[in-house]
């Protein structure tokens, strides 16, 4: 046999440093055509309560009812109420997918029914990854993210692999020192809604009530992005009764705010920056509408805009520093390959943590059982029944 010589990258394999397994996330790289994304269908939807306490139904869904169309535009105050009618959820509590288990464990049977009941055939939950939108947002996003970095720890249990976020130093630190200002911005979005919504069909907006962010209402998704089935929640704003297409989740509309543009700086800053998150969150449950509310310095919004979620793209599309929806989902889809070959061992209290700041590639380091196991016991008991 030819004698090899000690060139660099000759070496036998075991010679050579180890090299841990990580994903690039540079745009270039993830650049070829668009990749199959599955229809998005609703399995079903959960509703949280005043309490943030479950609820397996659609109880917390409201109805988008938008002010007649005026001359003057529509003047909602969006500081009105804080912080005397202002009940903020608690962030301190990390409610992980515990939500979307609960829904999971009361549909199980559902889930895994024989092909022509479930349309999904038996196993199908098995070959999927479950997580939340959010999520999924995040990694759409990732390719132009220059700001925050996200953990996400896996486990595979039963087949499934489950991803779930853990907030990082950087976000905890961030949170736990928000400004006064940052806080009213926040309840700013969800007066916003306030606005803009009624609790029954046909019914009126009652801006005189509480912003309660505890209430939520879920929709849970299937959907396929190549070759990795998914099984999704994500919160949905409103539904529209007048909707071209009355099913869900085309009839869902997703709301927003944002500053009052006037120079075409912030224009494009605005398409490059925040119609991709926008982008990003609708298009992955097939949201097809984003309605927009612009707001003046004095916090209150002065105009609608409606943003269908398929056109988004349309706005950055000649601009060189845009984003590319087909680098986003391509990315999506690597990620979850990395993932899939990563987390090899079925053991819910076995989780790999995927690591990412902007500027370097997502590594992955693992662990056993707390802090960062996330399957609870009532959740993996329920399955193994
Ligand atoms: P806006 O983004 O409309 O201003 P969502 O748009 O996803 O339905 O969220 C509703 C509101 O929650 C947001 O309104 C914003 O006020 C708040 N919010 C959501 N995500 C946030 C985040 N990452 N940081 C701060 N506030 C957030
Ligand atoms: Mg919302
Ligand atoms: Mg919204």
């Amino acid at each position: 046999m030819k004698s090899r010589g000690t060139k660099k990258g000759d070496e036998p394999l075991s010679k050579r440093p180890h090299l841990e397994p990580s994903l690039p996330t540079d745009p270039a790289l993830y650049s070829g055509p668009f990749p199959f994304y599955r229809l998005p269908s609703q399995l079903g939807c959960f509703s949280l309560d005043e309490q943030r306490q479950y609820h397996g139904d659609a109880r917390a869904l409201r109805y988008y009812s938008p002010p007649p169309t005026s001359s003057q535009g529509p003047n909602f105050d969006l500081r009105d109420g804080y912080p005397d009618r202002y009940q903020p959820r608690d962030e301190t509590v990390q409610e992980k997918l515990d939500h979307l288990l609960h829904w999971l464990m009361e549909h199980r049977g559902q889930l895994e029914g024989p092909s022509n009941f479930s349309l999904r055939g038996p196993g199908w939950l098995a070959g999927a990854t479950v997580t939340w939108r959010g999520h999924l947002t995040k990694l759409l996003t990732t390719p132009y993210e220059r700001q925050e970095g996200w953990q996400l720890a896996a486990s595979r249990f039963q087949g499934t692999l489950y991803l779930s976020e853990v907030e990082t130093p950087a976000a905890r630190a961030q949170r736990l020192s928000r400004p006064p200002h940052l806080r009213e911005l926040m309840y700013m979005g969800y007066k916003f809604e306030q606005y803009m919504c009624a609790d029954k069909p046909g019914g009126s907006p009652d801006p005189s009530g509480e912003v309660n962010t505890n209430v939520a209402f879920c929709s849970v998704l299937r959907s396929r992005l190549g070759n990795h089935p998914l099984l999704f929640s994500g919160e949905v704003d409103c539904t529209d009764s007048k909707a071209p297409s009355p099913e869900p989740p085309t009839c869902y509309v997703e709301l927003k705010t944002s500053k009052e543009m006037h120079s075409l700086g912030q224009k494009r800053s605005f398409y490059r920056y925040k119609l991709l998150k926008w982008w990003a969150q609708s298009f992955l449950p097939g949201v097809p509408n984003v309605v927009a509310g612009f707001r003046n310095p004095e916090g209150f919004i002065s105009s609608l805009k409606t943003f269908p979620t398929m056109k988004m793209f349309e706005y950055v599309r000649n601009d060189r520093e845009g984003w590319n929806p087909s680098v986003c989902m391509n990315f999506c889809a690597a990620f979850l390959t990395f993932a899939h070959n990563t987390v090899v061992q079925d053991d819910p209290r076995l989780v790999y943590l995927f690591s990412w700041e902007p500027g370097g590639p997502v590594t992955v380091s693992e662990h056993r059982d707390a802090p960062y196991a996330f399957l609870p016991t009532w959740y993996v008991d329920a399955m193994s029944q």
